[in-house]
């Protein structure tokens, strides 16, 4: 399977990269970062941090530094200052590649020889600014599967989940693109906290993965708790690459997904229409279900892998 992801790094993105080198099944022509959880300098820094101290070769390319239309937001609340606190990674003499994300992005799914899965755990600038550079890549799209959105309540405002109220416009533009889009939103994601217990067990496999795993999370919480109150952090974005690399995990809706781009005290809202209120066109497959025990499978295999 051929994939790009595009991920702002970022203590969950970082545990889907491990995801996406854990694995021979998938093709990764290049992974693309972006602003987010922190600035689109520091998600580069982590992505090349976390993939040269795995062993991974995947080329990286620096995307957008800052939403489409609306005003930057970063969360230091929950990553730390360097987007990526609780571990200090060695050094290494690696650089992200000249060419910008949107380019790589273009370039790579008009080149590949198969249809390209696009996984965005981060604000979804880069790849709608694909869309909309280069609309005839959709030709060579299987599927967009995106960290973000969320049936119920949102964890930014009441209304909205992080990755789409950084970029509501973005996210508006690929669930209109005509293409599948895969929603993986809070409604699934806060079903797998990475409580204490389960740091230990992941830290107990051993191997330098292991290592990064239980360091990261274990500040990931601590941040988690003083912010949300919860004993365990969500890992969010690992569950795409989990997803994809096991579809027993999640079960899906065909539904009709409108984003509010109005920007008043709904702005970034993924409004799902689980009931079929509307009776409009079902652009989008929600995730509904998740298998939390296969998850938390899934990250320990994939831990152990790096042994
Ligand atoms: O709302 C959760 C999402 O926002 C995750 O992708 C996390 O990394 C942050 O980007
Ligand atoms: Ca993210």
């Amino acid at each position: 399977m051929k994939i790009i992801l595009d991920c702002d790094p970022g203590h969950d993105d970082a545990i889907a990269l491990m995801l996406l080198g854990s694995s021979d099944a998938f093709d990764v022509p290049g992974v693309t970062t972006v602003a987010g959880n922190q600035t689109v300098e520091k998600t580069t820094a982590n992505a090349l941090n976390v993939l040269s101290y795995l062993g991974l070769p995947y080329k990286v390319y620096k995307g957008a530094d800052r939403p489409l239309i609306r005003s930057s937001l970063i969360c230091p609340e929950i990553h730390g200052e360097t987007g990526l606190d609780g571990f200090v990674f060695p050094p290494h003499g690696r650089r992200e590649e000249e060419t910008d994300a949107r380019a790589f992005i273009v370039d790579a799914i008009r080149r590949s020889g198969e249809k390209v899965t696009v996984v965005t755990t981060g604000p979804m600038t880069n790849l709608a600014s694909a869309l909309l550079f280069a609309p005839d890549i959709k030709d060579n799209i299987e599927r967009i599967v995106l960290m973000g959105g969320s049936v119920g309540a949102g964890n930014v405002t009441p209304a909205a989940e992080f990755n789409v109220f950084c970029d509501p416009e973005a996210a508006d533009i690929c669930f209109k693109s005509g293409l599948p889009v895969y929603m993986i939103g809070l409604d699934v994601t806060r079903r797998v906290l990475v409580l204490p217990e389960i740091v230990e067990r992941m830290e107990k496999i051993g191997g330098k993965a292991a290592v990064m795993f239980a360091a990261l999370m274990r500040t990931f919480n601590e941040n988690q708790k003083k912010v949300f109150g919860l004993d365990g952090g969500p890992l969010h974005d690992p569950v795409t690459v989990a997803y994809l690399l096991d579809e027993r995990l999640l079960r899906f809706e065909h539904v009709h997904t409108e984003i509010d781009i109005q920007g008043g005290i709904s702005y970034g809202r993924t409004n799902c229409d689980l009931p079929g209120y509307l009776k409009k066109e079902k652009n989008s497959f929600v995730a509904t279900d998740i298998n939390e025990r296969l998850f938390f499978d899934i990250i320990g295999r994939a831990i152990a892998s790096y042994r």
